[in-house]
């Protein structure tokens, strides 16, 4: 595959059945493909709809590298705009998040509404007669869609459409996630943390659904609840119950079902909130909203540890997109959720457990993005430049839906992501 600077990229010698070459998480040229192929042609999540709830709500957002607006007009109608001002580039929007009337841009003063419209041009007569401000409103991604409030844009006008995209094993992990809310949304409007590191995207993603290294990882973290609680928490060890799938189309996550279900700890955990007041509004509101089955297994299996593929990252409680900036530079940003309709008990409590782990104080995002910047500088040496993944490929399974299944430390999900990547990157496109 030859790229614009005509060297040619071999994805079948960078991408092994059991292993990855450094150059994919460090060569331009590789970064500017995956910026064209999945970025630009693929979908991309851009954000919430519940981030935006009010008219004249915004945030920042990007399309890979390209900026773009999320907001919502004065009708209640939600937007994906370029943040691009449609006379001389310049981007018009220099907030992570707001709310305003519109959008002027600072260089020469154009003025833009919420719904991208073109309303004002300064010293507008010296332009002509035959200027049309309504051709130069700002431009948006061919397509937008949604699943659940979780809004995406693809600048591709054809292609899978979003729920072809979204498999159906990764709908239903993202339905795990949503089901906890007596009313079946989610609210991100608490802010967000934001980090950056130095190395690639892709090492975000390989790491949201690695259950092989939260025990060495966040040792001190996990030593913490032991000495709070008087036991070692099981679910990442070598003999768990816990499970990594790789769900199709990239999407892959990390899979506590059978763990939870068979830990006592988690349906004592259970009986002792629902002998609270709060704990047991919401426990009736959960089987009056999806049944008694569906609620306590909603309950027991707790959400979600998830990636749809290539920037959306939903766990625990939070919902984290990914920033490619360069090959060797990410911005990530988390943003913890609220369960619409549940007590605040229960809200509360899910915050205090993101902050615990997740805050700029808490006791463990920290440990991962050093791990990033340590691989970043291991990857400069060359010599032996493999990356291993082939932990459990000879025990790994398929299940009756086609998802592959190992056991929680073993590299199934990640192998998953670097098939769906090289698919993708090997593709015949028209460019
Ligand atoms: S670049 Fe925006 S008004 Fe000129
Ligand atoms: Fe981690």
């Amino acid at each position: 595959m030859a790229t614009g600077n005509g060297r040619l990229i071999d994805y079948d010698a960078l991408v092994r059945d059991d292993a990855v070459h450094g150059d994919v998480y460090m060569r331009q040229d590789i970064f500017d493909e995956e910026m064209k192929r999945i970025y630009q042609r693929g979908w991309v999540y851009i954000g919430h709809q519940s981030e935006i709830p009010n008219p004249g709500d915004f945030k920042r957002s990007w399309l890979g590298l390209q900026p773009v607006i999320f907001s919502r007009d004065k009708a209640g109608k939600y937007h994906v705009l370029f943040n691009r001002c449609t006379h001389r580039a310049a981007s018009i929007c220099q907030e992570d998040w707001g709310n305003a009337n519109g959008f002027r841009c600072e260089y020469h003063g154009w003025f833009f509404r919420n719904d991208g419209e073109l309303a004002a041009v300064p010293y507008a007569d010296a332009y002509g007669d035959n200027f049309d401000k309504s051709r130069l409103n700002l431009r948006r991604p061919p397509r937008v869609d949604e699943y659940r409030g979780f809004v995406f844009a693809s600048m591709s006008e054809t292609g899978l459409s979003l729920l072809e995209h979204i498999s159906g094993p990764a709908r239903e992990q993202l339905d795990y996630f949503c089901d906890l809310s007596p009313e079946g949304e989610i609210l991100v409007q608490c802010g967000a943390t934001k980090l950056a590191y130095d190395g690639n995207w892709k090492l975000q993603m390989e790491n949201t659904i690695d259950g092989y290294h939260p025990n060495f990882t966040h040792q001190s973290f996990f030593s913490s609840i032991e000495r709070i609680t008087g036991s070692k928490p099981g679910i990442f060890k070598g003999d768990s119950l816990s499970e990594v799938r790789d769900l199709g189309m990239g999407h892959t996550n990390i899979d506590t079902r059978a763990y939870n279900r068979a830990d006592p700890a988690v349906k004592a955990r259970l009986d002792m909130m629902k002998q609270t007041s709060w704990g047991k509004k919401y426990y009736d509101d959960l089987v009056e909203a999806h049944g008694k089955e569906r609620a306590e297994d909603v309950l027991t299996v707790g959400g979600t540890h998830m990636n749809i593929f290539p920037n959306l990252c939903v766990l625990g409680q939070q919902v984290r997109t990914i920033r490619p900036i360069s090959p060797d530079r990410t911005e990530v940003f988390l943003r913890p959720s609220l369960l619409k309709g549940a007590p605040d008990e229960i809200n509360t409590m899910r915050i205090r457990q993101y902050e615990a782990f997740y805050s700029p104080h808490g006791g463990g995002i920290h440990d991962d993005v050093e791990m990033f910047n340590r691989v970043t500088e291991g990857l400069r040496c060359t010599l032996d430049p493999w990356l291993i993944f082939q932990r459990g490929l000879h025990r790994e399974t398929v299940d009756e839906d086609g998802v592959r299944v190992g056991q929680c430390t073993d590299e199934t999900s990640q192998r998953g992501q670097w098939r769906h990547w090289k698919s993708v990157m090997q593709e015949e496109i028209n460019t």
